[in-house]
């Protein structure tokens, strides 16, 4: 049995079931089908070798044409942090079931906050070994309201954390000169390129947003593709840049080759090795000041400190990713330059978790979930 199941997953190594930032103002919260799926897991799927108009938005399986409920935002307090729910699939969140099945980890079960998998941690589908080797994850914003009018040139990286994802909450930090939206809000998305310990995929999804207690009025500026420049700080793009599009069919922005300062294959990410740093990005306020003053969002003087949210949820850890995020520093291995790639980057990369032992965690939630179903509190 286990070796038909090992043969099965070395014939199917296709990536599926892995993680997504939940947030009600997400698209695709409820799923793909029109009906609210509390169990979805549409959106955590990755993409790798698509062509741009099926990666773009995750448009292959239509999460960008179920936009979140009317008035669903995701609030970002300039200044301010804001929280989501990085889990592999929605059961798994506060969002569903009261959170019954939510545990401080991304697929409600429980580790040692020092995991650590030699061959690479698949569950929850992480991509890295451990917290300091997690790649980065970031949200951009683009001041428009339309998805539609959303392009590379108008979606800016406006924050980032390192060592995520990780556990299920995690926080980012908005800038404190974010303007303003538009009255129907901004569109925001979330990446993640991840560093090895698999297929070399990424992720890319959309979100409606606003910034709340915006003070400034100066733009982002038009975001420049990001460059490899690890170890090499004045080689970094300055100012305002677009995110990570690698290893797709077309429009990517970033081509890298090699071995990277740890002796892995050149995997780009949202961290230093592209030159982003951790937290709020600060430097993308180059463009022109408008003349008129902010839409909306008045100035609510200096209340958003820590994660203000529009929503709460059992968030009596939700510090502790961030604060464990930032004491690390990404240490590029000091000497080894060899040309040879390091163990880890010649094993064989790990499948993701099995379709079958998917569909089994899924039928095991409903199962367990029959009776408490209706009083589900998310009627939306
Ligand atoms: C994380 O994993 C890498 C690669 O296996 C290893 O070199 C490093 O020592 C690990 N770090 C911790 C803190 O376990
Ligand atoms: C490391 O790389 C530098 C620059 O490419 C080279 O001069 C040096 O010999 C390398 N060291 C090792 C140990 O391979």
């Amino acid at each position: 049995m286990l070796v038909l199941l090992v043969a099965a997953a070395l014939i199917a190594p296709l990536a599926r079931a892995h993680l997504a930032p939940f947030h009600p103002g997400m698209y695709g919260f409820g799923g793909v089908t029109g009906s609210i799926n509390y169990n979805t897991d549409d959106v955590v799927h990755p993409l790798y070798q698509l062509s741009k108009d099926q990666w773009w938005f995750h448009h292959y399986n239509n999460v960008d044409e179920f936009p979140p409920a009317d008035g669903d935002f995701m609030e970002l307090p300039a200044g301010g942090s804001f929280q989501v729910e990085i889990a592999s699939n929605r059961g798994e969140t506060s969002f569903s079931f009261k959170g019954k099945f939510a545990t401080d980890w991304p697929d409600g079960k429980n580790y040692p906050d020092d995991y650590n998998v030699e061959t690479c941690i698949t569950s929850p589908n992480m991509h890295t070994q451990n917290q300091s080797r997690a790649a980065g994850t970031a949200f951009a914003i683009s001041y428009t309201s339309d998805i539609k009018k959303v392009t590379p040139d108008n979606l800016a990286v406006f924050t980032v954390r390192y060592h995520t994802p990780w556990k299920r909450i995690t926080n980012y930090d908005v800038p404190a000169d974010m303007p303003a939206c538009p009255e129907g809000g901004c569109i925001c998305a979330w990446g993640w390129v991840p560093n090895g310990c698999g297929q070399p995929n990424m992720y890319h999804l959309p979100y409606r947003c606003k910034v709340t207690g915006a003070k400034s009025t100066t733009p982002v500026g038009t975001p420049k593709p990001p460059v490899w420049c690890e170890n090499n700080p004045g080689a970094c793009t300055k100012g305002p840049k677009q995110m990570i599009y690698w290893n797709q069919a077309d429009g990517n922005n970033i081509q890298v080759d090699g071995y990277d300062a740890a002796g892995d294959r050149k995997s780009p990410a949202y961290n230093a090795k592209c030159g982003f740093p951790d937290g709020a990005q600060n430097d993308i306020f180059t463009g022109k000041a408008s003349t008129s003053s902010p839409s909306g969002s008045p100035s609510s003087g200096s209340s958003s400190s820590g994660s203000s949210n529009s929503f709460t949820n059992s968030g009596s850890d939700s510090n502790k990713p961030v604060a464990a995020g930032r004491k690390k520093v990404v240490t590029p291995a000091s000497s080894s330059n060899s040309s040879s790639p390091s163990p880890s980057a010649s094993v064989e990369p790990p499948a993701c978790k099995k379709r079958s032992a998917r569909r089994a965690d899924r039928r095991a939630i409903h199962e367990a979930l029959a009776g408490h179903r209706r009083r589900s509190p998310h009627t939306l």
